[in-house]
């Protein structure tokens, strides 16, 4: 989509549609409020109001879209409204609109602009891949923003939204694509896609060298699938000097039908989004190959297919890691942690500034904080301290539990040096607890995105039912305060 930011009167030029973002009991222009009944908008929160001003002002139509309450109007609010008046572009079928925010918004422009652009381009976001009926619908491909003022931050902000906007489609088509298409060999080949365009350095890893290398955790969840699994590393900026190295570590698992230790028939196929983890770090790859961001940053994806089989892991199984130790793997449902074992061991080899994975890791995090939360845990109060800022300036909020060594304690194993499961209580954090033991003293988050990757319907204006690409934009404003 293309979006130009100008200054000027909206009312006064032609447009299919032209959209009035106004906070609650904000004075209407005198010739819109002609137009209306009086009280029948007050601007409050997601309140809209479609107008036909036949000839009264420019725009042969006219969409009043409410943002609540003036001093509680964030980027998130922006990013609704864009949304919705995106949406209500396609429902009306015109290809461009017009959008023009309140002269004096208590946001920086920058910021308005990059919020506007992630609104209007994710709200349009379908996944339409497999319709062999082609889309008839007009697509709107086109927008403008009205702002007060600094027109050229305002633009910076939305070239930065639509390039975050990107990252975010690529991880939800990544996210919603099927487990038969998307596995670990075609993340693998969309890694190097991105390679070709960003010119980072990515190695692709197939079975034969992981063997060869020792990736015995990835290889255990893998073995009972006919598709084989991957390890892929991505490289931004490795020649950059004196910038912080940070690696992002993804679980890819293609498919999780919990192996022998197989799931209910129930909803199984929502676990071809089980590469959340991986779909978000390749999105958040791109945005920073957009971008160009002086940092160096490690994108690395564990994938395999989780699969019930003659030759799958089983139950009581004592398996290997890249590390040296040794995991007893009491249920092979619990793979996630396995393959991120691997993962988290090798991001120590580039001594990194800080290590954070991204999993579609528990059920748990799902039962303890809802859809409306990621699960944080880590080693550094400083990192987490980072990730809940950038949380909350992109909205994709998360939400610190424990990791005291009580947890650590309950995935000690008997016989092997861990074991996968802790039972059930705690199950998110014991979680967690499993993957400290692979960092080593490095800096380390892990991010649970199993209630937040995936939504059953639209919880916002600019998710729809499926894959949300969460992780992303949290990544993207994490990255960007190392630069600052
Ligand atoms: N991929 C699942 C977790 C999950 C559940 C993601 C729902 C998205 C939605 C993970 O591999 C898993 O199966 N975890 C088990 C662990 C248990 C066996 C210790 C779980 O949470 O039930
Ligand atoms: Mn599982
Ligand atoms: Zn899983």
């Amino acid at each position: 989509m293309q979006i130009t930011v100008r200054v000027g009167d909206m009312l006064r030029e032609p447009a299919d549609l032209a959209v009035l973002a106004l906070v609650e009991d904000a004075p209407l222009p005198a010739l819109v409020a002609g137009l209306l009944e009086p009280d029948d908008f007050r601007g409050g929160a997601k309140q809209s109001l479609l107008i036909y001003p036949r000839g009264a002002v420019a725009p042969r139509r006219l969409l009043l879209i409410g943002l609540g309450r003036a001093d509680c109007l964030s980027a998130e609010t922006l990013r609704q409204a864009a949304a919705l008046a995106a949406q209500k572009a396609q429902d009306l079928k015109v290809a461009t609109f017009a959008l023009a925010l309140p002269a004096d918004l208590a946001l920086a422009p920058a910021i308005a602009g990059q919020a506007f652009a992630e609104g209007a381009q994710l709200g349009l976001y379908r996944y339409l891949r497999y319709k062999t009926d082609p889309y008839k619908d007009v697509e709107v491909t086109a927008a403008t923003l009205y702002v007060g003022g600094a027109v050229d931050q305002a633009q910076a902000g939305v070239n930065i939204g639509l390039a975050v906007a990107d990252g975010v489609t690529l991880a939800r088509d990544l996210a919603n694509g099927p487990g038969n298409l998307i596995t670990p060999t075609a993340l693998g080949e969309a890694a190097l896609v991105l390679g070709e365009r960003y010119g980072f350095a990515v190695t692709v890893l197939d079975k034969a060298q992981l063997t060869a290398q020792g990736f015995h955790g990835i290889l255990a969840v893998g073995q009972g699938a006919a598709q084989e699994p991957r390890f892929i590393v991505i490289e931004h900026g490795s020649a950059a000097k004196g910038v912080p190295t940070i690696c992002l570590v993804g679980k890819g698992i293609t498919f999780d039908t919990g192996g022998i230790s197989i799931k209910p028939a129930d909803s199984m196929d929502n676990m071809k989004m089980d590469m959340g983890g991986a779909a978000a770090v390749l999105g958040a790859m791109q945005v920073l190959g957009e971008l160009k961001l002086p940092l160096h940053v490690v994108g690395i994806v564990c994938s395999a297919e989780n699969m019930p089989s003659a030759t799958a892991y089983k139950p009581g199984d004592i398996i290997g890691s890249l590390s040296g130790k040794t995991i007893e793997v009491l249920n092979t449902d619990a793979e996630g942690r396995i393959v991120l074992a691997d993962g988290l061991f090798y991001a120590q080899r580039y001594r990194p500034t800080a290590i954070i994975d991204l999993a579609t890791l528990t059920g748990a995090i799902m039962v303890a904080l809802g859809p409306h939360a990621i699960g944080m845990m880590g080693t550094s109060q400083e990192l987490a301290d980072r990730l809940r800022q950038a949380g909350e300036a992109a909205d994709e909020r998360v939400w610190q539990l424990p990791l005291w060594d009580e947890y650590r304690d309950m995935i000690k194993s008997d016989i092997a040096d861990l074991k996968n499961t802790g039972g059930r209580y705690g199950g998110a954090i014991t979680a967690g607890g499993f993957l400290a033991a692979f960092v080593g003293d490095y800096p380390w988050a892990h991010l649970d995105i199993a209630g937040t990757a995936w939504v059953e319907r639209a919880t916002r204006p600019y998710y729809t039912k499926g894959a949300t690409g969460i992780g992303v934009r949290l990544i993207v404003q994490l990255l960007r305060g190392y630069v600052e």
